[in-house]
This record gives structure tokens, sequence and C-alpha cells, in this order.
């Protein structure tokens, strides 16, 4: 990839990889297609229910982990890493990505099993030493590595010395549908996403002048009122929260934390109008019902948001209600 830069490395990718069987060959699988229930949902009443059962459903086909070893620059990105492989080395490797730094949201995955984007994760950071050459020859536990208690403690510059930044594993976004290697359907949670209405639904009334004139036609904020959903409306919908949340990417049925911060974003629209709507469509067994507070829904968050506080105050405006 980078064979001229002096300080290139190489770097292990370890790819799950999945080809769904044939269409012709998958007989009535949709029919048996849900995988577990809630604890929290119940069936029906819920406008979530039906895909949430979608959202867990598994496709048939084969997978298997492939290595792919690349010679890179350390501050590549995983993505510059995976386009190289697909450009050089392996063009049937299936992985997704739009605007290459952070805006779109398309390129989620799970990087030594935590999600986040490829492409703002770097190969410095993610790379680990490969759990798979622990033991020499004779079967006892190498100390020439760095390794303690199976733990790659080298430093950055040591690991950079070696000239082996050690190996990265990749794999779809937990609690998604997988299509093909690393691209999964995201349409379930699009789907959640838009049954709670993310526009603006405002009264209607503009603001007039004291003659009783349309003043502007537009629905006016202050900062502060700016401020309290402003944030929110960066979400880029990546699904790195969902994919890191438990209850959602266990399997359980939940809206997600996607969905539900889209609602959020316009429950603190001092414009909008249908406060009292949107909290009784996310009142529901697996809607804030079936969060259990873990909060793993914010560390990654490409945006920043502190997506698990969020979490928090609706669920404490639904309560209030
Ligand atoms: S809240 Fe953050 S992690 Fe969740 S979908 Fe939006 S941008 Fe992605
Ligand atoms: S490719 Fe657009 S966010 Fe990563």
């Amino acid at each position: 990839m980078s064979g001229s830069d002096e300080t290139a490395i190489t770097v292990t990718l370890r790819v799950n990889r999945f080809t769904p069987r044939p269409e012709r060959d998958r007989g009535d699988r949709g029919s048996r297609a849900g995988r577990g229930g809630s604890p929290f949902g119940k069936r029906g009443g819920s406008p979530f229910a039906a895909s949430s059962a979608s959202r867990v459903r598994r496709a048939r086909g084969k997978s298997w982990t492939q290595d792919y070893v690349l010679t890179v620059a350390p501050d590549a990105t995983v993505l510059d890493c995976l386009l190289a492989v697909k450009r050089t080395m392996d063009p049937t490797l299936a992985f997704r990505y739009s605007c290459g730094h952070g805006m779109c949201g398309s390129d989620a995955v799970a990087i030594n099993g935590t999600p986040t984007l490829l492409c703002t994760a770097s190969v410095k950071e993610w790379a680990k030493a490969d759990r798979t050459t622990l033991t020499d020859d004779d079967g006892f536990r190498r100390t020439d590595a760095g390794l303690v208690d199976g733990e790659d403690r080298r430093d950055d510059d040591d690991r950079l010395d070696d000239g082996d930044l050690g190996v990265i594993e990749l794999s779809p976004l937990p609690g998604f549908p997988v299509q093909r290697d690393l691209i999964i359907d995201i349409d379930p949670m699009l789907d959640q996403i838009r049954r709670l209405e993310p526009y603006l639904q405002a009264d209607g009334a503009l603001a007039r002048t004291s003659e009783g004139k349309i003043d502007v036609f537009e629905y006016l904020q202050n900062p502060e009122q700016l401020a309290k959903y402003e944030m929110l409306s960066n979400c880029i919908a990546c699904g790195v929260c969902e994919g890191s949340c438990p209850v959602f990417a266990g399997g359980d049925a939940f809206i997600g934390p996607a969905a539900l911060i889209a609602a959020s974003r316009f429950v603190n629209d001092s414009r909008d109008a249908a406060t009292d709507r949107r909290l009784e469509m996310i009142d529901t067994a697996d809607g804030v019902a079936a969060c259990q507070s873990v909060r793993a829904c914010s560390r990654q968050c490409p945006r920043g948001i502190d997506v698990g506080e969020e979490m928090w105050q609706i669920v404490a405006k639904v309560k209030e209600r």
C-alpha cells in the first residue's frame, strides 16, 4: 500500500467474511427467521414489534475468517487498508463507505469487537498483538513480544521499531443482519427512525407584527433554545451506538438508541408541537422501557453525542408525562 514510505510497517487485517446462500437455495427460510424474544418487549401493541423481528434475522451462507497482510503507513486508516486490499489483493472483499472522513456514517463495523467507523480508525491505534502466536514451538507462552497476560503492552515506538504492528480484527456491526462480509442491512434501523417521525411538526404560528401581519416566515429561536438540540442534530445514523448496546445488539426487541436520539432531537426543539405524541410513541416495552442504562452507547459515538445521557433524559421526560 505505502511501500515507498520509510516508516511503513506491516499489519494483518483479519476479516470475518460472509457470503449469503444464493436466493434459489434458501427455501422457506423467511418464515423461521425470528431469533429469541425480549424479556422486556411485549408482543403486539407496539409499532416496533415487526421491525425488531426482522432486525435480528440471520441470513444463511458461508462464513470464514481471512487474513490480509499489508505494508502500510502507521497513520493510515483501516478504510485505507481495506481499499488497498480491494484494489490489489482481493476484489471480492465487500465493505461499505462513502465520504471517507466521518460524515456519512456508512462504514460502521466492529474493529477488535468495538463498533466504530472504518474511516476514522487509524492502524496505529487499533493494531494489537496476534493472539494466535502467543506460544512458541514448545507450547510455552512467549515473553519476547512485549506480551503481559496475553495483552500487547508495547508502546507505539516499540511496535514501529519491530516493523510489525500486529493484527486488526474486523467483523460486521453487531445487532444487524449481515448481507455480505462487512456490509450490514441498516434498513431496520432507518425504519425505526422513520417511525418516530424525524421531522419538525410546528404549530404554524409565525411571528407577527403589532398590526397582526406576519413578520417573518420563519420559526424563530434564541441561542439557548438551539443549544438544547443542536448536538443531537449531528447524528449521522451510523448505528455505532446500536451495535454497542447489549440490549439492541443482543437481539432483544428495542427501538434502539439511534431512533431515540432522533426522537429526542425534536422533543428538545422549542418549535416542535408534537412532543406529547412523540413521548407516547416511545413509551412502550420495546421503547424507552427496554433501555437498561448500560451506557455503552456513549463510548464510540463519532459525533461526540453522549447517547447514554440523552437516553436518561428522555426516559425521565417519558416518566414525567
Ligand atoms: S448517536 Fe452517534 S453513534 Fe448513534 S447513530 Fe447517531 S452518530 Fe451514530
Ligand atoms: S466513510 Fe463516511 S463516515 Fe466513514
